[in-house]
């Protein structure tokens, strides 16, 4: 395999939100990378997703729906615990909501296959934001599931958000984690 490609697929690897900083993608670049997902295999290009980009003067907003969030599952969260809950929506300087699509269902593509379309437009972001030389890391959590999320972003009944990406320049690392063996996924048949 070309080397470049071997790197891209290989080198990239999940950075916790808060080892992300500044400066993060410049417009082109973020135009670029966000270009990357229509790329993505998608049976009768439906474009069954969407990512909304959740901008600097919106973080506040997203910082209280999961502080609510918390509220609801830990009535006792500590304010320390509360505070934590705000500040993850302040991480990193590109922060997007990737949402699946369900709409317009019919028998032929099912609702898994319009997931595994966000999947793939999704590697297709991390990997070319990891060819600008960014950092990235997905995270969910369970403020997802709620309501709050669904009326803050005004969510269709078709849409379900997925997870949330964020970008840009590794303040710090770990090591990757050690990657499965082909023995672990891989059979004949
Ligand atoms: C849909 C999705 C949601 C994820 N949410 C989280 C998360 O909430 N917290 C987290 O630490 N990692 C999350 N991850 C990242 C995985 O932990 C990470 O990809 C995994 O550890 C493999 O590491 P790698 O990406 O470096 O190969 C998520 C991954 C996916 C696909």
């Amino acid at each position: 395999m070309d080397q470049f490609a071997e790197q891209l697929i290989h080198g990239r690897t999940h950075i916790s939100p808060k080892r992300l900083g500044d400066p993060g993608p410049s417009p082109a670049q973020k135009e670029t990378i966000l270009l990357a997902a229509n790329a993505a295999p998608d049976h009768g290009r439906m474009v069954p997703w969407r990512f909304i980009e959740i901008q600097e003067s919106s973080r506040p907003a997203l910082g209280e729906v999961f502080h609510q969030c918390l509220l609801d599952r830990d009535q006792g969260a500590t304010e320390i615990q509360q505070q934590e809950a705000r500040d993850k929506a302040s991480r990193g300087p590109l922060l997007l909501l990737a949402i699946a699509n369900y709409r317009d269902a019919n028998d032929d593509i099912s609702k898994q296959e319009k997931l595994v379309s966000l999947g793939c437009a999704i590697q297709n972001i991390l990997l070319s934001a990891y060819a600008f030389g960014f950092g990235s890391g997905l995270s969910s959590g369970r403020a997802l599931q709620s309501d709050r999320i669904r009326t803050l972003f005004q969510l269709t009944k078709d849409e379900e958000p997925i997870c949330f990406i964020t970008i840009g320049t590794v303040l710090k690392n770990k090591p990757g984690r050690i990657r499965p063996s082909l023995s672990e996924y891989h059979f004949i048949f």
